[in-house]
């Protein structure tokens, strides 16, 4: 693949994509301000480098809730991988194993949570959550998750309603015939309109509060991420009510358009939780020099959303791999560049 860095990604992949397919990933909500404000907001951020540091060796690994991952960079939940390349997630799942990371399924995979582990049996998996309208099927979905071995839970709380994404509505987004949505063995239904949007309202919980959060630890015992957080009350409030980690992240602007963008709520949310419980963020990282920024400001590692999908349709499982290692390459690039040899040293005066 003649890619040299994870922005190529988008447009190559179009080329690969049906129409609907391409506009359902890329697209962010209704004016796509906060889409684009991910990642301006990094271009605004300088790195104060420093020099004279007499390093010769560099570490990138780090420690996530007990893991060891290789580099600070885990996958992102994101919907129906099938649409990319028919590997699916069985095709993630073994880039992020032999990239030494963790790969967060999304409750809405096309391939279900047995078929990924099947894959991949000794991958870090994490496993993201919607609750649903029947708790039953929650807890079933849990139990399921835990069977397989999946290593924490991602409860995403930034979804009241989907986002109006406009592409997905003029669309009338749904699965092609030969998809499911392979936890559930169904599809997403007809209707004028986005179907997921339609799917999301008839079957997700969606006026969630504090005490579902308390329900979950109640029913298991895997650490809890609460991702979708951008307020540092509300991130201060998780870490009261128990959360394990916040995941900064504003869906990658796929939810509330003109959210701000995440790297720029990072520092309070970070000065909030004071060390207690690991951050993740996401939103528009697709540069070491990204990476290296959101680990000064607070977060222990960050996560990918769209250049895994780009990347998957491009060369599947190699694709993933090939990102994921333009991306190591460069952070260990920043890293010397910036005079530090440790990504878990990287600290706030590199920002200025
Ligand atoms: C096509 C697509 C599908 C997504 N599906 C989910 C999902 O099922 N659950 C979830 O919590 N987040 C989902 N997300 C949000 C991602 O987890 C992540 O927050 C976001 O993509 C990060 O931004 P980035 O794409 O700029 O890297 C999705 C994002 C995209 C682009």
């Amino acid at each position: 693949m003649d890619i040299i860095n994870l922005l190529e990604l988008e447009a190559a992949a179009q080329n690969k994509l049906e129409q609907t397919a391409f506009d359902y990933y890329v697209s962010g909500a209704e004016d796509e301000v906060t889409l684009r404000d991910n990642r301006a907001a990094f271009s605004r951020l300088k790195l104060h480098y420093r020099v004279l540091r007499g390093f010769t060796t560099r570490s990138l690994e780090t420690e996530l809730l007990g893991h060891k991952l290789s580099m600070p960079v885990l996958i992102a939940p994101s919907a129906f991988h099938g649409l990319a390349h028919p590997d699916a997630e069985l095709a993630t799942i073994r880039a992020a194993h032999a990239a030494g990371t963790i790969m967060t399924l999304s409750t809405t995979s096309n391939m279900s949570l047995e078929q990924v582990r099947n894959a991949s049996p000794d991958a870090m998996l994490w496993f993201q959550v919607y609750l649903y309208k029947d708790q039953s099927v929650s807890l079933e979905m849990i139990r399921r998750a835990e069977a397989v071995g999946a290593s924490a839970l991602v409860l995403t709380v930034d979804t009241p309603m989907l986002g109006r994404r406009e592409r997905d509505i003029r669309n009338h987004f749904k699965l092609p015939d030969h998809l499911r949505i392979g936890n559930l063995m169904t599809t997403l239904p007809s209707v004028d309109g986005s179907g997921l949007g339609a799917f999301v309202r008839d079957n997700f919980k969606l006026e969630i509060g504090w005490d579902d959060v308390a329900w979950l630890r109640s029913v298991t015992n895997l650490p809890i991420l609460l991702k979708g957080v951008c307020h540092p009350e509300d991130a201060r409030l998780g870490v009261e009510h128990g959360a394990a980690g916040i995941w900064v992240s504003n869906h990658g602007g796929r939810q509330l358009d003109s959210s701000p963008a995440t790297i720029d709520v990072l520092p309070r949310i970070a000065d909030v939780v004071a060390g207690a419980v690991p951050i993740v963020l996401d939103g528009g990282v697709r540069r070491g020099t990204d990476v290296v920024k959101a680990l000064a400001l607070g977060a222990t590692a960050v996560a990918l959303g769209r250049p895994v999908l780009w990347a998957l349709a491009l060369d599947g499982q190699a694709g993933v791999t090939h990102a994921l290692e333009l991306l190591r390459a460069e952070v260990d690039a920043t890293l010397a560049l910036c005079g530090y040899d440790d990504v878990r040293r990287v600290s706030r005066e590199l920002v200025g």
